[in-house]
C-alpha cells in the first residue's frame, strides 16, 4: 500500500519547493511534480505546507518528581504531541539512586511499551555516578542511547558535583555520546531557598527570586569550561537568560563544541506570572525559572541569529488541582511553601503552533529556520538524521501537513495534554496542524485521532552525532 501526498509546498531546513511525495513501506520513496501512482491513497493538500514532523528532544513523561509524577504518560503525552505536529521525542531516563543505568532504562522501556503512539528515544540522566556506573556509560551506545544528562541543580535529589560532571563528560566524549546539562548552581540555590523560607517568603514568586539568572550564567560557563577541557560536545538544556546565552556565545566563539536550546515557555511566560493570586503563580514554576521580557528578546535574537540550535518543551506537566477526582498530586503540594511546588510545565502539544505564529508570522525567522529549529537540528544533534528531521528519499515518512491559514485558540478545554491548565491559555495563533503522518500512517486528521497505542517505535540513535 502506498500513499501519495499531492500538491503541497514542501518546507525543509534548506529549501521550499512544490512537490508530490510518494510514501511506501513507511518511508519517502519518491518526490516530484505531478506524480501519478496507481493504487496509491491520495491526499491532495494544495495550499498547505508539508514539513518533517516535529522533534522534541526534552520531555519528562510519567516521571517521578517533586513528590509526585508528571501527569502525561507515554500514551497521553504522545497523542498530545501528535496533535501538535510532533512525531518524535526524546525522554529522560532517570538512573535510580543506588541502581544501574540499565535499571533506569528497563523502567523507562516498560513505561513506553504498549503505550507509545509516536516514535521516541531516551537520554540517560545520571544521578549516582559510582565506579561501576562509569563503566556502564559506554554500553549505552549499544542500546541506542547516545546522550547523557547531568543536573547541576536539585541538590540532594538529582544534582552531581563538578568531579562527577567532568568525569562523565570525558567518558561520554570518548565513546561518542553527547553530554547535556541542566545548568544552574544548585548549591547557591539551596542557600537562597533556605534563607527565603526562614524569612517566611513562601509564595511562588520566591522560586524565581531564589534561582537568579546570574547563577544560571555561572553554571553554564562552568559546564562549557569543563566541556572544553574534556574536549566533550555539550548541549545546554532549557536556556532562559542573557547571562547564559553570553556564556554559550563565548564558548562557541572559542570554537568549543557547545550547543544550546531554549523552551517555548521562556518566550511567553515571565517572572511576573509567578505573582498571580490564588496560588495561580504555581502553574508557572519550573527550573530554571521564567525570566524577564529582556531575556525573551535575547532568546529570540539567539534563535534568529544562530546562537541557539533548537527549541524544545521540557514538557513536565502536573495538575494544578491534583490529588482529587482520580488525579495524582500536582502543584497543590506547594501551597504555603514554594519549595514544594513540583517544578515543570506542560507544552508538548503547543510548541510548533506557538513558535510558528510568533516566529514565522511574527517575522522573526523563515519557515525554513522554523523547520531547522523544531525538527532538523534536533535530529542532527541527537543522531537521528536523516531518518528523522528531513523530507528526503529514504527518510521515515513522518510528515506534517500544516495549514498556515488555520486559526486556533490554545486552551486547556481543547488540548490533549493530561493537565487542567495550559500556560498559553487564550493565545490565538494562525497556522496549525492539519494532518500528521507517522512512518506513512495517518495518525491525526484535523480533530480526529487515528493513532494507536503501541505503534510508536523506540529509536536507536547514532553515536558521534553532528555538533552544530
Ligand atoms: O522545572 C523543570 N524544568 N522540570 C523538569 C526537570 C528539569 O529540570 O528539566
Ligand atoms: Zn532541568
Ligand atoms: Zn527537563
Amino acid at each position: 500500500m502506498s500513499t501519495l501526498i499531492k500538491n503541497g509546498m514542501v518546507i525543509t531546513a534548506g529549501d521550499t519547493f512544490q512537490a508530490d511525495i510518494l510514501i511506501k513501506d513507511g518511508r519517502i520513496a519518491m518526490m516530484g511534480e505531478d506524480l501519478v501512482v496507481e493504487g496509491a491513497e491520495v491526499f491532495d493538500v494544495e495550499g498547505k505546507f508539508v514539513m518533517p514532523g516535529g522533534i522534541d528532544v526534552h520531555t519528562h513523561l510519567d516521571m517521578p518528581f517533586g513528590g509526585t509524577m508528571s501527569s502525561d504518560d507515554f500514551f497521553t503525552g504522545h497523542r498530545a504531541a501528535a496533535f501538535g505536529a510532533t512525531t518524535t521525542h526524546i525522554d529522560f531516563v532517570l538512573q535510580p539512586m543506588g541502581g544501574s543505568l540499565r535499571d533506569g532504562l528497563d523502567t523507562w522501556h516498560a513505561k513506553a511499551n504498549g503505550k507509545a503512539a509516536i516514535d521516541y528515544g531516551f537520554h540517560m540522566a545520571i544521578t549516582d555516578l559510582r565506579d561501576e556506573v562509569m563503566d556502564e556509560i559506554p554500553t549505552l551506545v549499544d542500546q541506542g542511547i547516545t546522550s547523557i544528562k547531568l543536573f547541576m541543580a536539585y541538590k540532594g535529589i538529582l544534582q552531581v558535583d563538578d568531579i562527577t560532571l567532568f568525569k562523565a563528560m570525558m567518558v561520554a566524549a570518548e565513546h561518542g555520546l553527547l553530554t547535556m546539562v541542566h545548568a544552574e548552581n544548585g548549591d547557591v540555590i539551596d542557600v537562597l531557598v533556605k534563607q527565603a523560607l526562614a524569612n517566611g517568603q513562601m509564595d511562588a514568586i520566591y522560586h524565581a527570586k531564589t534561582h537568579p539568572a546570574l547563577i544560571e550564567g555561572e553554571a553554564t560557563g562552568r559546564a562549557i569550561a569543563l566541556a572544553g577541557v574534556a574536549n566533550a560536545p555539550l548541549y545546554v538544556v532549557h536556556m532562559t537568560c542573557r547571562e547564559a546565552l553570553d556564556q554559550l556565545a563565548l564558548g562557541r566563539a572559542k570554537g568549543l563544541p557547545v550547543m544550546g536550546e531554549t523552551c517555548t515557555q521562556y518566550m511567553f511566560v515571565f517572572e511576573d506570572d509567578l505573582t498571580k493570586p490564588n496560588f495561580e503563580g504555581a502553574k508557572y514554576v519550573c527550573s530554571p525559572p521564567v525570566r524577564q521580557p529582556a531575556d525573551r528578546d535575547a532568546l529570540w535574537s539567539a534563535l534568529t541569529g544562530g546562537g541557539l540550535q533548537a527549541v524544545s518543551t521540557d514538557h513536565c506537566p502536573f495538575w494544578f488541582e491534583g490529588g482529587q477526582n482520580g488525579r495524582i498530586a500536582g502543584k497543590e503540594l506547594g501551597r504555603g511553601d514554594f519549595s514544594k511546588i513540583p517544578n515543570g510545565m506542560p507544552g508538548i502539544e503547543d510548541r510548533l503552533g506557538v513558535m510558528w505564529h510568533h516566529g514565522v508570522n511574527g517575522g522573526k525567522f523563515s519557515p525554513n529556520r522554523f523547520v531547522e529549529l523544531m525538527s532538523t537540528n534536533p535530529a542532527k544533534i541527537f543522531g537521528l538524521y536523516p531518518r528523522k528531521g528531513s523530507i528526503s528519499i529514504g527518510a521515515d515518512a513522518d510528515i506534517v501537513v500544516w495549514d498556515p491559514e488555520k486559526d486556533h485558540t490554545i486552551s486547556a478545554s481543547t488540548h490533549h495534554m493530561n493537565t487542567d491548565y495550559n500556560v498559553y491559555e487564550g493565545m490565538e495563533v494562525r497556522g496549525w496542524t492539519e494532518k500528521v503522518f507517522l512512518r506513512g500512517r495517518l495518525i491525526v486528521d484535523g480533530d480526529q485521532w487515528l493513532g494507536e497505542a503501541g505503534s510508536g517505535q523506540f529509536l536507536r540513535r547514532e553515536p558521534f552525532a553532528e555538533v552544530l
